[in-house]
């Protein structure tokens, strides 16, 4: 069966021959697998922390929606069923051992298709089912492929909620109308943390270093949102205007963040979900800001079983509402093997059919 395989240590991906590798568990058909940023760093050999399962080969692939051929012992799926499996696997600490290796303490855990265990980007894979999460809505077949990046946005929910919880935070009317929510980035990831956000009515800016497509600008105007280009004269202005009062970094430009975490308003909260480690090492002089206005800054990666179950809810409950479809920029076959290290122009979100 094919599979998409990297060699540690040499740039690229390549299609490969290879046998079923799990004996026992469930047996899954992949339909989907969906291509980050993530796999594109493994493809131009730019993550630094990728490890093979066994010998120095991964299957690569995290983002995967497929159908269950064979239940094995499992009397929770049947054939036919429609699942997610679930990317990171936990290792021995006390935090996976309750089932969040989202926020592991040590480090000890595994990821598929990333870390130590081969991904989905294959015709089938067998799954142990503590690891797939069923997706009841067959109609979300295609869409369903974005269940693994949105269990990110359901990890930053709950972590806004969890830093919002600091100090009263509505706006004398229960709602959030009156507080900015600064996004950066306008790939599929920012968009999708969009699309949750919005439900609680903040007033949503998205922002990029260059002009945006017009198919992603349309997506952005219809959700009620705005896009702002950081690299245009009257960007600092608009900012000045429109304080933010929750940034969520995507993309981990320090440069761009830089410049809304001096406008922040005060009892602001951060979120950092692209990998920005130069926030606080390179810049001292944004600490002052930070103690002055109470601003809580908080990391936010992976996430946790409840969050895909949230994500799958939260895709099938508003498919008609949200443009998940729009995100789905363009759907290859596997041997299509060059669009994995590359992104189009134009590109949201690149999937592959199985
Ligand atoms: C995945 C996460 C994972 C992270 C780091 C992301 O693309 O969505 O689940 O923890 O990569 O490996
Ligand atoms: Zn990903
Ligand atoms: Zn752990």
């Amino acid at each position: 069966m094919k599979a998409i395989v990297k060699k540690i240590g040499q740039k690229g991906v390549f299609v490969k021959d290879t046998d079923f590798i799990e004996n026992l568990g469930v047996t899954i058909r992949t339909l989907y697998t969906g291509v980050c940023g993530t796999d594109r760093e493994i493809a131009n050999d730019a993550l630094p922390f990728i490890r093979a399962e066994n010998g120095n080969e991964l299957i690569i692939g995290h983002e995967a929606i497929g159908i269950v051929e064979d239940p094995g012992d499992s009397d929770q799926f049947k054939k036919g069923d429609l699942v997610v499996p679930m990317v990171r696997r936990p290792g021995k600490c006390q935090l996976c051992k309750i089932g969040h290796q989202d926020y592991c303490i040590d480090g000890d855990f595994v990821e598929a298709g990333i870390r130590g265990k081969n991904g989905f980007m294959r015709e089938k894979f067998r799954d142990d089912e503590k690891f797939l999460l069923k997706v009841k809505d067959k109609e979300i077949q295609e869409i369903g492929v974005l269940t693994e990046p949105t269990k990110n946005v359901m990890k930053i929910m709950e972590t806004f909620k969890f830093l919002s919880s600091r100090v009263p935070w509505y706006c004398g009317d229960s709602t959030f109308s009156c507080k900015n929510l600064y996004i950066y980035g306008t790939g599929s990831e920012a968009l999708l943390i969009s699309f949750v956000f919005s439900t609680l009515g903040f007033n949503i800016f998205l922002v990029n270093r260059h002009p945006v497509s017009d198919k992603i600008q349309s997506i952005i105007n219809g959700i009620g949102a705005s896009f702002l280009d950081s690299s245009s004269e009257d960007y600092e202005n608009k900012l000045s205007r429109n304080r933010p009062d929750v940034i969520i970094d995507a993309v981990g430009s320090s440069e761009i963040l830089r410049k809304s975490v001096e406008k922040i308003n005060n009892n602001g909260i951060i979120i950092l979900f692209g990998t920005s480690g130069q926030l606080m090492e390179k810049n001292e002089d944004i600490t002052g800001y930070i103690v002055d206005k109470n601003i809580s800054i908080a990391g936010s990666v992976d996430g946790s079983k409840e969050n895909y179950r949230e994500a799958i809810e939260f895709i099938s409950s508003n498919k008609n509402r949200f443009p998940f479809k729009d995100l789905i920029s363009g759907i290859g076959s596997p041997e299509n093997i060059d669009k994995i290290a590359k992104k189009d122009k134009d590109e949201i979100k690149y999937i592959i059919k199985w």
